[in-house]
């Protein structure tokens, strides 16, 4: 069973979980790609896993140009999402942080999971770090990799029964 693992992330917390997610199915036996959404190759894998970093409540434009260029054959494999946005201790609700409408559904996704993201002021440009200010955003590594093994977990299980 081959699986892509495409991810768009701007400044490497979103490739780092899924870095992580494609080793933990690599140790679950499963064939793993792994490969930035301008890079992935769709041809070959039985299933996927698209992940991106959120801003502005959208998902990153390699991702989203991704899934419009392979929505068929994306819609025709078990496909997971995972948007990693929320920071700080008590983010607001994931409605308030996540707007990608009703993609799961159009793409059939088993799950879409939103997972903590994390802000590293040291890599943020002048005008997103005047931003994270403004908006008074806790800045920090909230990343739970508890959560993250987790849903890796569940995609092994899902495509090894
Ligand atoms: C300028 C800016 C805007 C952001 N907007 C959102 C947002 O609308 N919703 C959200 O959940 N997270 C938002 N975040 C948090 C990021 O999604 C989070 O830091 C994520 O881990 C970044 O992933 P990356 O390092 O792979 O790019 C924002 C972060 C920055 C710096």
């Amino acid at each position: 069973m081959a699986v892509l693992v495409a991810y768009a992330s701007k400044h490497g917390s979103t490739e780092e979980i899924a870095s992580f997610v494609a080793d933990r199915l690599t140790s679950r036996g499963l064939e793993v790609a792994c490969a930035e959404a301008s890079e992935a190759v769709v041809d070959g894998a039985d299933a996927a896993v698209i992940l991106s970093g959120v801003y502005a409540g959208r998902w990153l434009g390699p991702a989203t140009l991704f899934i419009r260029e392979h929505a068929d054959e994306l819609r025709s494999m078990p496909l997971w999402l995972i948007s990693s946005g929320p920071v700080g201790e008590d983010p607001p609700p994931v409605e308030e942080l996540v707007h990608i409408g009703d993609l799961p559904e159009q793409l059939g996704a088993v799950e879409h999971w939103v997972v903590a993201g994390r802000i590293d002021a040291d890599l943020l440009g002048f005008a997103e770090r005047a931003l994270v200010r403004a908006l008074k955003v806790e800045v920090g590594d909230y990343r739970d990799w508890d959560e993250i093994s987790a849903c890796a977990d569940a995609i092994a299980d899902h495509l090894r029964s």
